[in-house]
């Protein structure tokens, strides 16, 4: 009988690529997603990757009634992957309520149903944003979490605290935050991948959407910070490497091998970027110029931030694999297949 997970947000950018990596490991899944970052069509395309549709129930996990009726008729969850939040940070600054409620009182419903249907197993999507600026590079589990620039980021930082003090009295409930630091490209079917509503902010998807013509020019916020070329560093690592770590964390906790029933892993490639690299390196690999200039700094962004992921490689036995090129090149092939370009 395979083991069944629950997968909050699974019709989202990663957790869409998430469910393709429990199926192909034989887990069953079971998706909750409310629709409102993302389309029901992903559940065809998951179909197509995989020859295998997942359960899907559509509703906001706010509602706390709608997520007991859920956990009244399915049963035997092994664990849950909670990817379901808001996750634009500007948007956030202008509705800060919005996104306490979501993000905060959806984890509250989750970590409150787990205890009353014996759920024991959950993995939280976290993220760099916790980390601020850091004083030192690379980033490590142990660098001080620190109050976050946004809303969006404080969330984070305080769904991480409601976990550890909830587990703190209940030994018997398990939960691993993955710190994510910046999840780019797309599956290399181009089924799947990221679909930003509106325009969008991350710096991938606009370069991408400026490749195909959808946006006039990149702007590239500010060539002016103390980095070899100016620009901003990040740790971007592939989406499907990422979805591949909550494979191994879900395995960790259901496996007892976990040292404490609350851990947290930086989830990166440990090698930082910089725009001016990412957009070099997507020129290159898929043999276009792209229109950029550069422009005014981006307020609330942070000079540099890389993991240090000898943790995450050590104790979960993950590493990121795939390489930025690769990386860039599927982020593309995504983008023209939904451009219907290809
Ligand atoms: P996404 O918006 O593509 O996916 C989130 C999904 O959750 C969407 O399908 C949305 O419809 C759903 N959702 C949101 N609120 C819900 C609610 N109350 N009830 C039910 N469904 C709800 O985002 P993503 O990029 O896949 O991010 C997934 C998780 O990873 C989020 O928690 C995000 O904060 C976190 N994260 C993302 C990044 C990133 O750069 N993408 C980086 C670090 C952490
Ligand atoms: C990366 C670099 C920009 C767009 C954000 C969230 C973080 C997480 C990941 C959710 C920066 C520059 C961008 C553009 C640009 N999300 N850029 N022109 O800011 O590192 O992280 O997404 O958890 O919480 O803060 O990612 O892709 O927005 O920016 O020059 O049109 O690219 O200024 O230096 P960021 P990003």
């Amino acid at each position: 009988m395979p083991k069944k997970i629950l997968v909050t947000g699974g019709t989202g950018y990663i957790g869409s690529h998430t469910v393709v990596e429990l199926i192909e490991n034989g887990y069953e899944t079971v998706i909750i997603d409310d629709l409102s970052n993302s389309s029901i069509d992903v559940l065809y395309n998951i179909e197509k990757i995989t020859g295998v549709k997942p359960a899907f129930e559509q509703f906001d996990i706010v509602q706390k009634d709608k997520l007991r009726g859920f956990f009244k008729k399915h049963t035997n969850i092994e664990a849950i992957i909670h990817f379901a939040a808001k996750k634009a940070v500007g948007e956030s600054m202008e509705q800060p309520l919005l996104y306490y409620r979501n993000n905060l009182v959806s984890l509250m419903n989750i970590l409150e149903a787990m205890q009353e249907f014996n759920v024991a197993n959950l993995v939280f999507s976290s993220s760099s944003t916790v980390y601020g600026e850091p004083d030192k590079l690379p980033v490590t589990e142990e660098s001080p979490v620190k109050e976050a620039a946004s809303p969006y980021g404080n969330t984070k930082r305080i769904s991480e605290e409601m976990i550890r003090d909830t587990l703190r009295n209940l030994p018997d409930l398990k939960a691993i935050s993955l710190r994510y630091f910046n999840p780019i490209g797309a599956h290399p079917s181009a089924l799947i991948g990221e679909l930003p509503l509106g325009v969008p902010a991350n710096l991938v998807p606009y370069i991408t959407q400026t490749a195909a013509g959808i946006r006039e020019k990149l702007t590239i916020n500010g060539n002016d910070y103390n980095t070899p070329d100016g620009t901003c560093i990040r740790d971007y690592i592939n989406v499907v490497d990422l979805a591949k770590a909550h494979v191994v964390a879900i395995e960790r906790m259901m496996k007892n091998k976990g040292k404490n029933n609350y851990e947290a892993f930086n989830i990166g490639t440990g090698s930082g970027l910089s725009v001016m690299e990412i957009v070099n390196t997507f020129e290159k690999v898929n043999n276009l110029k792209l229109n950029y200039n550069i422009g005014p700094r981006r307020p609330g962004d942070v000079v540099a931030v890389y993991a240090d992921t000898s943790y995450a490689n050590s104790e979960l036995g993950w590493k990121a694999e795939k390489t930025t090129e690769e990386t860039l090149r599927s982020a593309w092939l995504w983008e023209k297949k939904v451009r219907g370009m290809v």
